[in-house]
């Protein structure tokens, strides 16, 4: 059943071009111009009219509604909020029934999520759901929402449900976009074009980086902390980076948006601080070449995730990790890849259970 891997993660990281085809299949439809999801479009106007849209999830789901407020933001200009279910139900916030609500959870059965919906629910707002397993109590308890389709995610660390996750909120954000005016016909066709390509993108990254990642990997299994620095629509790339180190090879990680670095954590940097930096060649990347000038002055080791081609962080960087070149918005589906694979060969070098690491349930039915 783990068709072949030595485990479910890896199985499930490697299955990540078909699963992100799964989320779009027969919503994405780029010879037509539409997306199209029932969810969505049964509640249209719910959705665009709204006066705030909250988005609310723990973990990796979490992650992937940081980067859902990025997208809605940029693309419906709609204000998006993200917050922790559990901080969320305890702290009576301020919601009414103008409202929208997105719960994302893998599992659709994390306890916190659950309350957090039913509080939301109490109060009037309109709750839409993003879960993976098909009749789960949050999809069930949910007003509308839509499968992520990635199939059974049985490591316990979150990979290809991620990667479905963003994929469902790049198609929300950029059909409300198009409803509402925001996105002109033109950004519409470029974004959805773009977005049709990741799945085979996300081959190559396979295809290309594995046995990078392995090697790189084999040289900081004694590591003790790690820095994982990104900026924009990466910066919560870098904290699902740092997530999956700590949840399967324990050890300590942070993930910080790049330029928090000298608001604090650059007091850690020196010749043993290992540092994953997420550096495509978009949005701010000149920014990004001047953190890892400021690492590599203080000696830290710089491990770059870089477009292929790229020369100017690659001639800094102690190890590089090259992928494909995307919009800004949809590379963190792509930056992630490696991120995995990442966590899990230092995981497994260091002997420790991966599918199952300790403390860990795959799904939080407790707060
Ligand atoms: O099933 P959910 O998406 O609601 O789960 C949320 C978190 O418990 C989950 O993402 C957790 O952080 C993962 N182990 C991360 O890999």
């Amino acid at each position: 059943e783990k068709g072949g891997y030595e485990h479910f993660m890896l199985k499930e990281i490697f299955e990540q071009s078909k699963s992100v085809l799964d989320t779009m299949r027969g919503r994405l439809l780029v010879d037509e111009g539409v997306i199209k999801m029932a969810g969505i479009w049964d509640h249209l106007e719910r959705l665009t009219n709204a006066e705030r849209i909250i988005i609310i999830a723990c973990g990796t789901s979490w992650h992937a509604g940081l980067i859902g407020e990025y997208l809605i933001e940029e693309f419906a200009r709609v204000p998006v909020e993200v917050e922790y279910a559990s901080e969320f139900r305890y702290r009576n916030p301020i919601i009414t029934s103008k409202d929208v609500v997105i719960a994302i959870s893998q599992s659709g059965e994390t306890a916190d999520t659950m309350a957090a919906i039913k509080l939301a629910k109490e109060k009037g707002a309109f709750v839409y759901g993003i879960c993976n397993v098909v009749d789960s109590s949050i999809a069930r308890v949910t007003d509308a929402g839509s499968y992520t389709h990635a199939g059974p995610e049985i490591g316990v660390a979150s990979t290809k449900a991620f990667t479905a996750q963003l994929t469902i909120l790049s198609l929300i954000a950029i059909k409300l976009g198009n409803h509402n005016g925001n996105l002109g016909k033109a950004d519409f066709m470029r974004l959805i074009t773009e977005l049709d390509a990741i799945p085979k993108k996300i081959e190559e990254v396979l295809n290309s980086v594995d046995s990078v990642v392995k090697d790189i990997a084999s040289k900081f299994v004694n590591a003790t902390n790690f820095l994982y620095l990104g900026r924009g629509y990466n910066f919560p790339t870098a904290l699902e980076g740092a997530l999956k180190l700590k949840e399967i090879s324990y050890i300590h990680a942070e993930g910080y948006p790049a330029a928090e670095m000298k608001h604090g954590p650059i007091a850690l940097i020196d010749e043993n601080m290992p540092i994953v930096i997420i550096a495509p060649k978009i949005g701010h990347y000149d920014k990004i070449v001047s953190n890892v000038q400021e690492i590599k002055a203080r000696k830290g080791k710089v491990i770059a995730i870089i477009n292929k081609g790229d020369t100017q962080v690659a001639s800094m960087a102690d190890h590089i990790i090259e992928i494909p070149e995307t919009s800004e918005c949809f590379s963190p589906i792509l930056a992630s890849i490696p991120l995995q694979l990442l966590a899990y060969y230092i995981a497994v070098e260091r002997g420790a259970n991966v599918d199952q690491p300790r403390n860990l349930a795959k799904s939080v039915t407790v707060e």
